[in-house]
């Protein structure tokens, strides 16, 4: 793993990387970011083993303008006048999904929704023009560390597994985006950063909620189900499936007389599972054709932990 500098054949060699599946860190306007092409699964889950990740959060998909926002996600007025204003640059607006959306549903950790960002960096710009991929990044910082503001940084932070950084030099904002949530009745503010409450209740005439004075409007349904819970009830760590459940699997050491199964890796691959589990358990969420979802015992180690936690919580949610 190298740094290279910002040059025509380094965004070139980034492209064919993003192309193939692999990673590439690269600044943006806010900070560096650690980036996959957001329409591949595998792509996507390796971004959270590479972080150490210890649950699905959902990722910003980074992208070059507002009309290939579009082709992913249910557009409205409110993004229009706030992209109008403020992009590109240090703002993150999640929206809707659109139905067959080709974003990969583990960058939307499973929910209705997808954080959409166009940066205004020149590396993020350039990369995104030359790729024309949609570009799922999180911060390029192990998961519960400071978000890195050079090069050097990513470095010193992720240099195992991960085959390229584009050294940009400084971040000019140095703080990540400001995340809003136009999905819902209400503008929610998730993050604050660069682009502020006030700028925003300006540009869309409106109030803004802040995550902090709506903790009851968050658990409003409409916004926990923007976290998907499966219908059927899952039977975690299930040694074999009876024959009126659906059975997913991992690894080749099955028994089940199940009506149907899914096989999240038959190679016991965890990240490969990761990459299947959130269509996974969709495809399999049919009542009144199976009566629960048997999920095999996932191996807790490494992104396994971060599955298992899916898990669980889609377990314990109330059907
Ligand atoms: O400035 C930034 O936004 C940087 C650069 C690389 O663009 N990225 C970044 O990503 O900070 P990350 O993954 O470290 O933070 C993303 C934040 C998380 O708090 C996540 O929960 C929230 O955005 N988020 C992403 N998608 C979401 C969604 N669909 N619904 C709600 N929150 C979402
Ligand atoms: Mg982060």
């Amino acid at each position: 793993m190298d740094i290279h500098p910002f040059n025509i054949a380094t965004i070139n060699k980034a492209v064919e990387f993003l192309h193939s599946g692999k990673l590439v860190a690269f600044p943006t306007e806010t900070v560096y970011g650690l980036g996959a092409d957001a329409t591949n699964d595998l792509a996507v889950a390796e971004i959270f083993a590479v972080k150490g990740r210890p649950s699905f959060n959902p990722l910003i998909v980074h992208v070059r303008d507002a009309s290939m926002a579009k082709e992913f996600v249910v557009w409205n007025e409110l993004a229009d006048k706030l992209m109008q204003k403020f992009s590109p640059g240090p703002l993150s607006i999640v929206l809707p999904r659109k139905q067959n959306s080709r974003i990969s549903l583990l960058a939307s950790a499973g929910g209705d929704t997808v954080a959409i960002r166009i940066p205004s960096g020149k590396v993020a710009q350039e990369l995104l023009k030359a790729s024309g991929l949609p570009i799922a990044a999180p911060s390029a910082n192990r998961s519960g560390r400071i978000s890195p503001t050079t090069a050097q940084h990513v470095y010193e932070e992720l240099h195992d597994g991960l085959p390229l950084i584009i050294d940009g030099g400084n971040c000019e904002v140095g703080l990540e985006s400001t995340v809003v949530d136009l999905s819902g009745n209400d503008i929610v503010i998730l993050r604050p950063g660069a682009i502020t409450r006030e700028m925003l209740e300006q540009a869309l005439n409106r109030k803004a909620y802040s995550v902090h004075d709506t903790k009851g409007l968050l658990k409003s349904p409409g916004l926990l189900a923007s976290h998907y819970a499966p219908m059927l009830p899952l039977r975690l760590n299930a040694a074999s499936a009876s024959p009126d459940e659906a059975l997913l699997a991992f690894g080749r050491n099955i028994l089940s007389n199940a009506k149907y199964m899914l096989n999240l890796s038959e190679e016991g691959n965890l990240k490969e599972a990761a990459a299947n589990l959130f269509a996974g358990l969709r495809k399999l969420d049919k009542p009144g054709v199976y009566s629960a979802i048997a999920v095999m015992p996932i191996p807790d180690t490494g992104i396994g932990v971060a599955i298992n936690d899916r898990l669980k919580r889609a377990a314990t949610l109330p059907a």
